[in-house]
């Protein structure tokens, strides 16, 4: 008899009912759990961050979790070599988080770039002697993000930044981490490096568990499989009405005149009436039999209207505060202040189980 294996999907669908789980359990005890989540200041952020993962923190936010959120700079250097403009991309991010509704003011959400949090990066020096080469060469993200560099010299941040990663979710010891698909295998090992410090030196880090979004990955205006700003095909939370307007009408479609919702075989269309769905609060089903024989440019119209009217007051937040630069470096001092108090308590501890007090 063979054993049978696991495939890649059947731990996806593991983790994804391990993720509902926890939703119940967070939904009924919000003071239990510490979220650290992030990500790479390289642009504006777009409607593909909002509905997969910004209104899913904003929302754990209002639970009252407390939220660690990380502007990963140093992530950054791992695929390029150019460090222009970084400050003004963690600058930027900051804008959006607020726009979306991330609230530092509400006392328990922390908005902090890693580069400004030392105590956090010597935790990386550890945790880098917790895991083999082999170990870090496996790792699937890691190898897609390789390929799609195209470059033949790979630095090593590329291979190591999950195990930067583990130091981002285990300095403030977080429990819950809300990531998509991609970021499991790094997950993974955030687990395993908790798992073995502890063994090995003492208990002093949570295994963290990873929160998958609900909601489903939105395509690109294109068509292709991910909306993202490096493939064009992405509509900017800052950008204006006119440019959503011209952004969606230059949205493919296909030649059926007739609007139905058929995410297998007409993705195109079910990614318009999805987002409109999202933005509205209408079933896509719904808004495609409104629509019926109006044809795509009419699906296009409701999809502009909808997607403009839920975006205006992230926008009109997002102006207030791009004239108020000050507050910005606020909230971020404010953040880095009390994760560098967090990291260091953690980095003390470490250094006492370790046996390296002096
Ligand atoms: N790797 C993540 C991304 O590219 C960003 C990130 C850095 C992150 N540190 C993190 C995400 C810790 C979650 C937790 O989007």
């Amino acid at each position: 008899m063979t054993a049978p294996t696991t495939t890649p999907q059947d731990t996806f669908e593991a983790a994804r009912l391990r993720s509902e789980e926890l939703e119940k359990k967070v939904l009924d005890h919000p003071d239990q759990f510490r979220v650290l989540t992030g990500d790479r200041p390289t642009g504006r952020l777009h409607v593909g961050h909002l509905f997969g993962t910004l209104q899913n923190r904003v929302r754990l936010q209002r639970l009252g979790v407390a939220s660690f959120i990380v502007i990963a700079d140093y992530q950054v250097l791992t695929d390029r070599e150019a460090c222009e403009g970084i400050a003004k991309n963690v600058r930027e991010l900051t804008l959006d988080y607020l726009a979306a509704g991330l609230d530092p003011h509400c006392a328990h959400t922390f908005i902090f770039p890693h580069s400004h949090v030392p105590e956090l990066n010597q935790l990386l020096v550890v945790f880098l002697t917790l895991v083999t080469n082999a170990e870090l060469d496996r790792n699937p993200t890691v190898k897609e993000e390789i390929q799609a560099t195209g470059a033949k010299q790979i630095n090593a941040g590329m291979y190591t930044y999950p195990v930067h990663q583990a130091a981002d979710i285990l300095f403030c010891k977080a429990n819950l981490v809300p990531v998509g698909k991609d970021q499991l295998p790094h997950l993974e090992m955030t687990r395993t490096i908790a798992r073995r410090f502890n063994a090995r030196y003492g208990p002093v880090f949570p295994e963290p568990q990873a929160l998958l979004s609900a909601a489903p990955q939105i395509k690109g205006l294109d068509g292709s499989l991910k909306m993202s700003k490096s493939r064009n095909n992405a509509i900017a939370l800052s950008a204006s009405e006119d440019e959503t307007a011209a952004l969606i009408r230059s949205a493919t479609t296909d030649g059926n005149r007739i609007i139905t919702y058929e995410p297998e075989t007409r993705p195109e269309v079910a990614n318009l009436l999805l987002l409109a769905s999202l933005a509205s609060g209408e079933a896509p089903e719904s808004i495609a039999a409104r629509i019926g024989d109006g044809g795509a440019g009419m699906l296009k119209r409701i999809l502009t209207e909808a997607l403009n009217e839920h975006l205006r007051p992230m926008r009109q937040r997002r102006k207030l505060l791009e004239q108020n630069p000050d507050h910005i470096r606020n909230v971020l001092m404010s953040g880095i202040g009390h994760a560098r108090e967090m990291a260091e308590k953690t980095l003390c501890e470490v250094r006492k189980i370790m046996d390296m007090e002096l």
